[in-house]
């Protein structure tokens, strides 16, 4: 009997994803570089379903019905294209190769291309959980042809995670769309851990709470419109106490934030396409500060603070300012990212439901979170809602929690206590509402340094002043 889906990659992502179809009653073709990986997912698991083991790449495609399906479940750059060059001559027309790592969307655009020059369907799918969601439920982000999903669609449905019995796994879009989502989503990830970050630092700083009375607020937190898989696992990180010295396991854990990049990709493409994505940049660049320890070094040695006295007289009250901050902070993070998948959308033409992907990260992926409902009520509401913190359920949140951001913001400012993520945030909040903004000013100036023109309120046109001359005006043809 032939397997339904194939895995090749057997780590630990690979090895989760195979059992949980095998979970679900598929049967599922497995492969592994080494085949010892292979033979310890058998032993170790062969009684949870139907495996199909081969030793070989070739013995593995001939063990899958048509058109097959394989997932690559390798490091993502030079591994997934040897195993993809290792699969091409083996597959036949019509066949699909699902790159499920963490691609880079240009790597995935190029590789569909030269696929489906062939004749082949390559879907390159993000898929967020971690270990955990692998094997018990992801969100999966799966881009490629519609036609690829119509076949590969409801396999991968089975095996995500359900919220209210809705599947956390749609079409994406075309091509690079899904791994673009899930690059995003990673960068909210990103941006939603810093918050969480500063907001510990905050109370910590502020009141001089512990750790473990820290994440008891965190816990408490996660009974409201903070419930996250985020907020969660805070609490429980917090809460850990060194086996070895008895402190807080976080006051013995090195500062110094390590990324694999999705981060970066995603700041480095928002440059790109120019969406400003300030909170998840900031994310970004501070896990760079906090690695750059020759520049702390020297920094520590020699720069004072000049802080204010730290004076919070209402302990309870601080923490729920900081709660509130948090919140709204973390609706702008979303409201960009949602952006720069818009803007991705229209650039690349992928036609992305932001409401659909809002859904199906409402469980499974890393950022998943009560309030992505409200996002997915609001893009039904609006399907081409210019800006989430626009529609109304938002605008709302955040304006009611706007005293709070202000005050929490100023005083971190006041007292030395680094809050990019918070401060960038709610000065973004602050830009995008402006009636008017000093962009004029520097309009000015790049007429007046490179005679760039500028254009003008009252009338079509751009304008030019002979700045070293008569000061006069000029109309530039267009
Ligand atoms: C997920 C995670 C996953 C991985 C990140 C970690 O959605 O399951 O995002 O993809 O844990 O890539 O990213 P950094 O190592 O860059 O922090």
């Amino acid at each position: 009997e032939l397997a339904q889906i194939g895995v090749t990659g057997l780590a630990v992502m690979g090895r989760n994803l195979a059992r949980n179809f095998a979970r679900h009653g598929h049967r599922v073709a497995v492969h592994n570089r080494s085949y010892a990986k292979t033979e310890s997912l058998i032993a170790d698991h062969g009684d949870e379903g139907a495996f199909v083991p081969s030793a070989s790449m070739a013995d593995f495609v001939a063990s899958l019905e048509r058109p097959r399906r394989v997932i690559i479940m390798v490091k993502a750059g030079g591994p997934t294209d040897a195993v993809i060059d290792e699969l091409v001559p083996l597959l036949e027309e019509g066949d699909i190769i699902i790159d499920a790592g963490n691609a880079h969307f240009p790597d995935t655009i190029r590789r569909e291309n030269a696929l489906k020059a062939v004749g082949l369907h390559f879907v390159g799918s993000g898929v967020s959980g971690g270990e955990e969601g692998a094997l018990l439920g992801p969100s999966i982000m799966p881009g490629g042809s519609p036609t690829s999903y119509e076949s590969l669609g409801p396999l991968l449905e089975s095996i995500s995670a359900k919220v209210d019995g809705t599947p956390c796994c749609t079409y994406v879009g075309p091509d690079g769309a899904g791994h673009f989502v899930k690059m995003v989503h990673n960068g909210i990830e990103y941006a939603d851990m810093q918050l969480i970050a500063e907001a510990y630092d905050l109370i910590r700083q502020g009141t001089g709470k512990s750790a473990a009375e820290i994440a008891d607020i965190f816990r408490s937190w996660n009974e409201g419109d903070l419930e996250s898989f985020l907020i969660e696992i805070t609490a429980e990180v917090l809460a850990q106490v060194d086996p070895e010295t008895g402190q807080a396991l976080v006051d013995v854990i090195l500062d110094q934030a390590e990324q694999k990049g999705t981060g970066r990709w995603t700041v480095q493409n928002a440059l790109d396409l120019g969406v400003p994505i300030t909170g998840i940049a900031e994310a970004t660049f501070a896990r760079a500060l906090s690695g750059s320890v020759p520049q702390r070094e020297a920094a520590r040695a020699s720069l004072p603070g000049h802080v204010a006295e730290w004076s919070i007289r209402d302990a309870d009250a601080f923490v729920e300012d900081v709660r509130q901050a948090l919140y709204a902070s973390k609706i702008v993070a979303y409201s960009q990212g949602f952006d720069q998948i818009a803007a991705a959308s229209a650039e690349y033409d992928w036609n992305i439901d932001r409401g659909a992907m809002a859904r199906i990260w409402r469980g499974g992926c890393i950022i998943r979170a009560r309030f992505l409902n409200r996002i997915t009520e609001a893009y039904e509401r609006t399907p081409d809602l210019a800006l989430l913190i626009a529609d109304p359920y938002f605008t709302e949140a955040v304006s009611a929690a706007l005293p709070a951001w202000r005050r929490v913001v100023a005083g971190a400012a006041q007292n030395g206590i680094p809050t990019p993520a918070f401060s960038s945030s709610l000065a973004y909040y602050d830009g995008i509402r402006a009636e008017r903004l000093p962009a004029a000013l520097i309009q000015g100036q790049r007429d007046f340094f490179g005679a760039h023109t500028y254009r003008r309120v009252d009338r079509p046109g751009s304008f030019h002043i002979e700045w070293s001359g008569d000061r006069s005006e000029t109309a530039i043809d267009g």
